[in-house]
């Protein structure tokens, strides 16, 4: 019989799309997956070490099943955790035999095979690598949306962040293995495509084609069968305006872009070694804002960064009103090891940490209500992911990005396909999502006659 594996994922896209690659890996070397790690003879720890929180999570899931060894199971931590403390792991949680950070995934077959001859612990940690993780072998838990890595690593020095440190340096996949990539899934029936990166923008093409980040969109957007292309993270030191080109000429560019600001106050920007000024963030916005078609915005906000005084914060908020965000996600500052910040001197006092960051939110509450509300009365095109916060509703997003639950009106009945566009008027704004019906579904073009004939059969009708 076949050996078992089960995966848990933590952290960011990156690491979701990861842990599919790593099972489609496991797949191909003869695995099997299972819902449970108790069933499991292989369970595998993606992890996330970007906040304390996230990185302490970790370890209470490993104590869960430190007597579960004896049953011959093999345990694995792989990602941001496994990356920075390294054998420490084998110390913390003996009943842990594999160690692997993302810079080393590329080596999983040979990895695997050494604890196949029953290796006692295997490594995979060197950073010093020119290599990304392409692998033919995806295992995709998403039929519809497909995420595809285009650069791994991050060469940035932003003080408070551990990525340099876990995921190593920047590399950039070639354009003609990105597309290829993006073309098969198209075949395969995936209509949105979401293109990956801890810095999306900052891709360099190591191909002689050196394809630019802008003209990878667009190249992407014009393969048969796409419909939406999605991409993220962009880092406003990269961010040009032949992207916001890129999206005025491509409507299958989605209307959104997330731009991790992380403070309002330049002062507090040069502290973080974020190099940009809140004005020269501002000069990318307004690229964003001039477009011809309406662009959501979508940040990420830091409070409490070591020094930042209550003037600092009020600019951060001055900055939500300015900008007008339609999403923000916002953290306390969480000291990691291994970062320049921790050097820096006047820490901010937890609870005041937890007052900033409650003021920030409801302010951005109001903003976000007050943007939702101006959707009201438009049509806007939603990809269908699932059933509705209701009942008879279904919910989706928008191009934009927002969580969309509509209804569907008896006239229009017949099966509602998870995976088909439909076209939806919107008649309420909540501060989160939006309320509306449909007026024509499913729309058209849902990919070529062959993708759509290969769709996958339990996943495309909800009953
Ligand atoms: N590469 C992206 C960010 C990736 S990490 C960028 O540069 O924008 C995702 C978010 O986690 C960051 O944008 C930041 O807001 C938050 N974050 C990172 N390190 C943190 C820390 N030490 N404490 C609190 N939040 C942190
Ligand atoms: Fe971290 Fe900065 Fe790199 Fe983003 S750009 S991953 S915040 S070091
Ligand atoms: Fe976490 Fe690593 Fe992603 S620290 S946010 S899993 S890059």
């Amino acid at each position: 019989m076949s050996k078992t594996f089960y995966i848990e994922t933590f952290g960011c896209q990156m690491n979701v799309h990861d842990s599919e690659k790593v099972a489609g890996t496991l797949v191909a070397f003869g695995y099997r997956p299972v819902e449970s790690p108790e069933e499991a003879d292989l369970v595998l720890y993606n992890t996330c070490s970007i906040r304390e929180k996230a990185a302490q999570k970790v370890f209470t899931r490993l104590n869960q099943f430190r007597k579960a060894r004896t049953g011959g199971k093999i345990f694995g931590v792989l990602g941001c955790v496994g990356q920075q403390e390294g054998e420490k792991i084998f110390e913390a949680a003996p009943h842990v035999s594999l160690v692997v950070g993302s810079a080393s995934y590329y080596r999983l077959p040979e990895l695997l095979a050494q604890l196949e001859r029953g290796e006692r612990h295997v490594t995979g940690l060197s950073l010093d690598t020119d290599q990304t993780f392409d692998t033919e072998f995806t295992r995709r838990d998403n039929p519809f949306r497909a995420y595809i890595t285009i650069i791994e690593g991050c060469d940035k020095h932003c003080a408070y962040c551990v990525v340099p440190f876990t995921r190593g340096p920047e590399r950039s996949r070639t354009s003609q293995s990105v597309l290829g990539e993006a073309r098969r899934l198209a075949e395969g029936g995936y209509t949105e495509i979401q293109l990956l990166g801890q810095n999306v923008n900052s891709y360099r093409d190591p191909s002689p084609a050196r394809v630019s980040f802008a003209e990878l969109l667009a190249r992407v957007a014009e393969i048969p069968g796409i419909r939406r292309v999605r991409f993220t993270t962009s880092h406003p030191r990269d961010f040009t305006r032949e992207i916001v080109e890129a999206i005025e000429s491509h409507p299958k560019l989605c209307s959104h872009v997330h731009l991790p600001v992380q403070s309002g106050s330049s002062e507090v920007l040069r502290r973080m070694q974020r190099e940009y000024s809140r004005e020269q963030y501002l000069e990318r916005i307004a690229w964003i804002r001039q477009s011809k078609r309406p662009i959501s915005i979508t940040t990420d906000i830091i409070v409490g960064f070591p020094g930042e005084r209550e003037a600092d914060f009020e600019q951060t908020l001055t900055l939500l009103d300015e900008v007008g965000y339609d999403s923000v996600f916002s953290f306390q500052y969480s000291p990691r090891p291994n970062t320049a910040s921790l050097r820096l001197e006047d820490a901010v006092p937890e609870e005041e940490k937890g007052r900033r960051l409650r003021v920030l939110q409801e302010r951005q509450k109001q903003i976000q209500l007050h943007r939702y509300e101006m959707f009201v009365g438009t049509v806007e095109e939603v990809l269908v992911e699932g059933r509705g916060g209701r009942e008879s509703q279904w919910k989706g997003r928008t191009s934009h990005n927002i969580v969309l639950n509509f209804t569907v009106a008896e006239v229009q009945a017949g099966p509602v396909n998870l995976g088909d566009y439909w076209n939806v008027r919107i008649t309420q704004a909540g501060p989160n999502s939006l309320v509306g019906e449909a007026v024509a579904g499913p729309v058209d073009s849902l990919g070529t006659p062959a993708a759509v004939a290969a769709r996958p059969g339990p996943f495309s009708v909800l009953q």
